[in-house]
């Protein structure tokens, strides 16, 4: 049998071996590979405007081929008919992996026709990428018209851990929000803020905010076309933006001291916890404290329900884990997610096309 399974490969760093989706990416695949059958991987990298070698998945080859200990054919060329052909002639166990799916238009337009092509690739369907289940694209909700779908364990483990604190957080509710993907974060926000206690702000959503609020963020990144979206929640007292940063060519590049202890002491009065999004610029070291003092805060409290997703988030704490052990902490409280949008989508009570499309489905 040969599966068609979708992955999340969406990871920045060039040394991914440890990384948070990657490792989740290959204990399916073995698990899958084990019982015999085929394997056709499918992913996407980044978000590119048609095709982009920078974010091919092309580098995901040789690290997979050492750790499943099997060559992995990649196809790069979405030639469905050759690739068909191929799959059909491997031994059991073979592995595939296709190009970047975002390199097809149809991709992100949930194109019928494009999964259709990708369901001739094989037998059935699993869905193992929860950090997509927020997009309605053709590889995880499409795809499940034309082939016998289900749910693969990440994904599964992430709806059991996310509802948990969904359904039942307990109070004070602290939702750290970072990063660079603003837009997307801004109505998260909205969403969450009901349900949160205080929503702490860094990265591109706390510089949107502080515009709002009329500071001079000079060049920084934020998301200007949002501004008038958020009045009516700008001035929320629940929402908690930086008193100071540090700044390098006129952008805001991280938290500064002040913000870093005043975060730290709400997030020691939560009882649960939701973090997505590095606070500043952390792949440099002296833009990276203020995510490091939120990753020390979290695990300094001991009582706290605690979710961490995001891409880049886990990237950091891959920076940050040889200080801090926190990807190898047996805290049962604590659940790392593969889900940035996603993560935050489901907890704000969205329903997400991917799940839904496989509920349709009974897949889950
Ligand atoms: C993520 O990193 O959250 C997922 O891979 C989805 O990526 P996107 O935000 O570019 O759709």
């Amino acid at each position: 049998m040969t599966y068609l399974l979708r992955l999340n490969l969406d990871i920045k760093e060039k040394n991914f071996k440890d990384n948070l989706r990657f490792k989740a990416a290959v204990s399916t695949i073995k698990a899958i590979q084990k019982r015999g059958h085929k394997v056709v991987i499918l992913s996407h990298r980044g978000r590119p405007k048609g095709k982009d070698g920078t974010l091919s998945l092309r580098p995901f080859v040789p690290v997979l081929s050492r750790v499943l200990n099997r060559k992995v054919v990649f196809m790069p060329d979405f030639n469905f008919d050759k690739a068909k052909q191929k799959i059909a002639a491997s031994p059991p166990r073979s592995v595939f992996l296709l190009e970047n799916l975002r390199f097809l238009p149809g991709e992100n337009r949930n194109s019928q026709t494009l999964a259709r092509q990708l369901s001739t690739l094989a037998d059935r369907y699993i869905n193992d990428d929860f950090a997509t289940a927020h997009r309605e694209a053709a590889s995880v909700v499409a795809i499940t018209k034309f082939l016998p779908s289900q749910a693969g364990p990440i994904l599964k483990a992430e709806v059991k851990n996310l509802s948990r604190v969904k359904n039942n957080p307990r109070h004070p509710l602290v939702v750290i929000i970072g990063g660079a993907k603003t837009e997307d974060k801004l109505g998260v926000i909205k969403n969450l803020l009901p349900k949160a206690d205080w929503i702490l702000l860094g990265g591109g959503p706390a510089n949107t905010f502080l515009a709002g609020r009329g500071f001079n963020i000079g060049k920084s990144l934020h998301a200007p076309a949002l501004l008038r979206e958020l009045k009516p929640i700008i001035n929320h007292k629940k929402i908690v933006t930086p008193i100071d940063w540090l700044t390098e060519g006129g952008k805001i590049l991280d938290i500064g001291p002040e913000t870093r202890a005043l975060y730290a002491e709400i997030i020691a009065q939560a009882k649960t916890i939701v973090w997505n999004g590095p606070m500043g610029l952390f792949e440099q070291k002296k833009f990276s404290h203020g995510t490091e003092a939120i990753a020390r805060a979290i695990l300094k409290n001991k009582v706290a329900r605690t979710i961490i997703g995001g891409g880049e988030t886990i990237t950091s704490l891959g920076i940050l884990n040889t200080r801090y052990k926190i990807q190898d902490t047996k805290n049962r409280n604590l659940f790392l997610s593969t889900g940035g949008g996603a993560m935050l989508d489901f907890l704000a009570g969205k329903k997400l096309p991917a799940i839904e499309a496989l509920r349709k489905k009974h897949a889950l």
